[in-house]
C-alpha cells in the first residue's frame, strides 16, 4: 500500500483523476471499477473535463461499479446508475452498454449478483478500481464483518451507512435497508486499487484501515493485503495517521510519483 497526501480535497481529486486519466491513455480498453459517493464527484469532473477540452478518450473503457441499492431503478434520481450517468457518463465519449451497474430491481438478486461476477471475470477482470470508504469503514457497500473473502451479494446496510447517505433520501428511513455491492474478495481480485478520502470525517477510518490490524470489523483494511494499492488522502482525512513521515518521502523520492509532484 501506498499513501499519498496530497493538501485539500481538491489536489486529492486532481491526483486521483490524473491517475485514472494516465492508465486510460496507457490502456484506451481500461477495464475500469468505479465507486459513487460525494467523495467522487470533483474526479468524474475532472475526467469529463479532460474528455471535453482535452481529448481523453473514453470510447473503447469499459466501467463496473460497485453497488447498487436494492430496489431502485435506473431512472431513480437516488440510484447509482442514475448518479453515473449524470456525473461522469452524460459527459464523456463512453458507449452506454460497456458500462456496468448492478440491477437494484432485478427479481433474484443472487441471480444478478452471479451475472455481474460472471461479467467481470468475461472481461478479464478489473483492472484498476476507483474507492471511496464510509464511515463504517466500508469499500463498496461491506459493511464490519463482510468476509475477506466475499463476492458480489445482498448486503444489509448499518444505520452508519444509511444514516451518512440519508441527505439523498430526505430521511434515514427513506434510504433503503439492502444494497448489492461486489464483495470485498472481488475487490482484492483487481489488478490495481486506488482509494481517495478527504476530510477530517474521515480521519479515524483511514487510520483504521490503513495502520489498524487487517479486521472484517473494517472491510477497507483489506486493502493491505493488496499487492497495488494507492491511497490518496488530503490533509484533514490523513490527521490521524502516524507514519506520516515515511508516506511523505515516498512520495517525494520515488521515480514512480515524479511526474505528479
Ligand atoms: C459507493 C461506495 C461507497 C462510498 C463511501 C464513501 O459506490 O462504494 O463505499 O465510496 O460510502 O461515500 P462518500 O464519498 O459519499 O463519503
Amino acid at each position: 500500500m501506498e499513501v499519498v497526501i496530497q493538501p485539500d480535497h481538491e489536489s486529492a481529486c486532481l491526483l486521483c483523476a490524473r491517475l485514472i486519466a494516465d492508465a486510460l491513455r496507457a490502456k484506451p480498453t481500461l477495464v475500469l471499477g468505479l465507486a459513487t459517493g460525494r467523495t467522487m464527484e470533483r474526479v468524474y469532473q475532472l475526467l469529463a473535463h479532460w474528455c471535453f477540452f482535452d481529448g481523453l478518450d473514453f470510447s473503447l473503457a469499459r466501467t463496473f461499479n460497485l453497488d447498487e441499492y436494492v430496489g431502485l431503478g435506473p431512472d431513480d434520481p437516488r440510484s447509482y446508475r442514475y448518479y453515473m450517468n449524470r456525473n461522469l457518463f452524460d459527459k464523456v465519449n463512453i458507449d452506454l452498454r460497456n458500462t456496468h451497474v448492478l440491477h437494484g430491481l432485478a427479481d433474484d438478486l443472487e441471480q444478478e449478483c452471479a451475472r455481474y461476477e460472471a461479467l467481470i471475470a468475461e472481461h478479464g477482470g478489473i483492472e484498476l478500481q476507483l474507492l471511496g470508504i464510509g464511515r463504517t469503514g466500508h469499500i463498496g457497500f461491506n459493511e464490519p464483518l463482510s468476509a475477506m473473502l466475499s463476492r458480489t451479494r445482498p448486503k444489509a446496510l448499518t444505520l452508519a451507512t444509511r444514516q451518512q447517505n440519508a441527505f439523498l433520501f430526505g430521511g434515514v428511513d427513506e434510504v433503503p435497508a439492502r444494497a448489492l455491492t461486489m464483495g470485498v474478495g472481488t475487490i482484492l481480485d483487481a489488478r490495481r486499487c486506488l482509494l481517495l478520502a478527504t476530510g477530517e470525517e474521515k480521519a479515524e477510518v483511514v487510520a483504521q484501515a490503513v495502520e489498524g490490524p487487517v479486521t472484517s470489523m473494517i472491510s477497507a483494511s483489506a486493502l493491505q493485503l493488496h499487492p497495488h494499492c494507492r491511497v490518496i488522502l488530503d490533509e484533514p482525512a490523513a490527521s490521524r495517521l502516524v507514519g506520516r513521515e515515511y508516506y511523505d518521502f515516498i512520495y517525494e523520492h520515488e521515480p514512480e510519483w515524479a511526474p505528479y509532484r
